[in-house]
């Protein structure tokens, strides 16, 4: 009696087994057949930059406390908040990455083909479209980041082939993300561009230079790219505490930089459907998708209670009136809870603002994902 009970109890761990080996199998062959993202490739600014500007000689960093306060360990990484990234919460939600998308300089990414395989970050902050961005604040110019694309593409090259790579960048999302910063650092801040270029003629300026990008992007063989728009700029407490008749008592949003970024993302809606026309008539399957990240914003600004944001016009660091990059370090005071504040530093969100935006875009990604 005792014999047989061991016995059938045998039985029925060896039937459990074969359920549980059989459920892997199908949800793991159920995984491949579903990842139609092959790899996820970003380029752009601060928004975006996983810590390349670590590797670079500039002012423009924040591989220092209190940056990456909310990671493990509380380990600044380069990016310019208190944890994730927009594109980090996209890297994993699509599945190419578990936790983190990396920065390709990084010396543990840069001969990693695993990693290179299924992205990486190029973007660098401070970058922009303008040529004369980057330059000011000499970081990597968005020109130099293709290049590193195109370096990272012969890596792949060498171990997968030519043709085993063209298919790979077929399934692989390409993401850009700046502007920004030809407007606040540049445009409405120095004098150079705005003596010569009125603000239509700028922002016109700029699209010829996204026009080149994607057209750059296209020839290397992408075919899922998606482009951000810029933000409601006038709402940036950096901008509010520089241009604000009093910045202490007066922090509402400035109505003309942010109205500035509503013409840009109008103007670069046209161009991409533009663009999207030319693809269509030569057949290409090509897709470009605009996403927006000026209205999410502009509603975590507006409706800041439902988001559970107590403060949306002063960052986490410091004052939150001015600190951004070396001017937000291990001296100043931190916020208590950054998930209470809609900006980690003077210019850029914290993580909990990124992840709302990740939750803007899913649609759009989820679109990417089934076509
Ligand atoms: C391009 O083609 C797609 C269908 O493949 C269509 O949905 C889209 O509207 C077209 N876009 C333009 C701008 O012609």
């Amino acid at each position: 009696m005792k014999n047989s009970g061991k016995h059938l109890l045998f039985s029925f761990m060896q039937i459990i087994f074969i359920i549980l080996s059989l459920l892997c199998f199908t949800t793991r062959a159920e995984a491949n057949f579903n990842k139609k993202v092959s790899g996820f490739y970003v380029f752009g600014d601060s928004t975006v930059d996983p810590g390349n500007n670590n590797y670079i000689d500039t002012l423009f960093k924040s591989n220092f406390q209190p940056y990456g306060k909310d990671f493990t360990n509380h380990v600044p990484s380069g990016r310019f908040t208190n944890g994730k990234l927009a594109t980090d919460f996209i890297a994993s939600y699509v599945g190419v990455k578990k936790e983190l998308l990396p920065a390709y300089l990084d010396p543990n990414v840069i001969d990693n083909v695993n990693e290179l395989m299924t992205g990486v970050s190029f973007a660098s902050a401070g970058s922009g479209f303008d040529p004369l961005t980057p330059s000011i604040s000499s970081v990597i110019p968005i020109p130099k980041q293709l290049e590193y694309f195109r370096e990272c593409k012969k890596k792949l090259e060498n171990v997968i082939g030519i043709e085993g790579t063209e298919n790979h960048i077929k399934k692989a999302v390409f993401f850009m993300s700046a502007g920004t910063n030809d407007f606040a650092l540049n445009y409405f801040t120095l004098p150079v561009r705005r003596n010569s270029f009125s603000l239509l003629g700028y922002q016109q300026f700029l699209i010829q230079r996204v026009k080149e990008f994607l057209q750059e992007l296209l020839a290397e063989g992408a075919q899922k790219i998606v482009i951000a728009g810029v933000p409601p700029m006038g709402c940036l407490p950096f901008m509010i505490t520089m241009n604000s008749p009093n910045a202490f008592l007066q922090r509402n949003c400035i109505e003309r930089f942010s109205s500035a970024a509503k013409d840009y993302n109008q103007l670069l809606q046209q161009e991409l459907n533009t663009m999207q026309f030319h693809l269509n008539s030569s057949n290409s399957p090509a897709k470009i998708y605009y996403i927006d990240i000026y209205q999410p914003l502009a509603n975590m600004v507006q409706a800041h209670q439902k988001y559970g944001f107590e403060d949306i016009n002063s960052g986490c660091c410091g004052s939150g009136y001015i600190e951004a990059a070396l001017l937000c370090n291990k001296e100043c005071n931190v916020c208590s809870d950054p998930s209470k504040y809609m900006f980690w530093d003077s210019i850029h969100p914290t993580e909990k603002a990124y992840y709302n935006l990740f939750l803007a875009f899913k649609s759009t990604i989820d679109c990417i994902v089934n076509n």
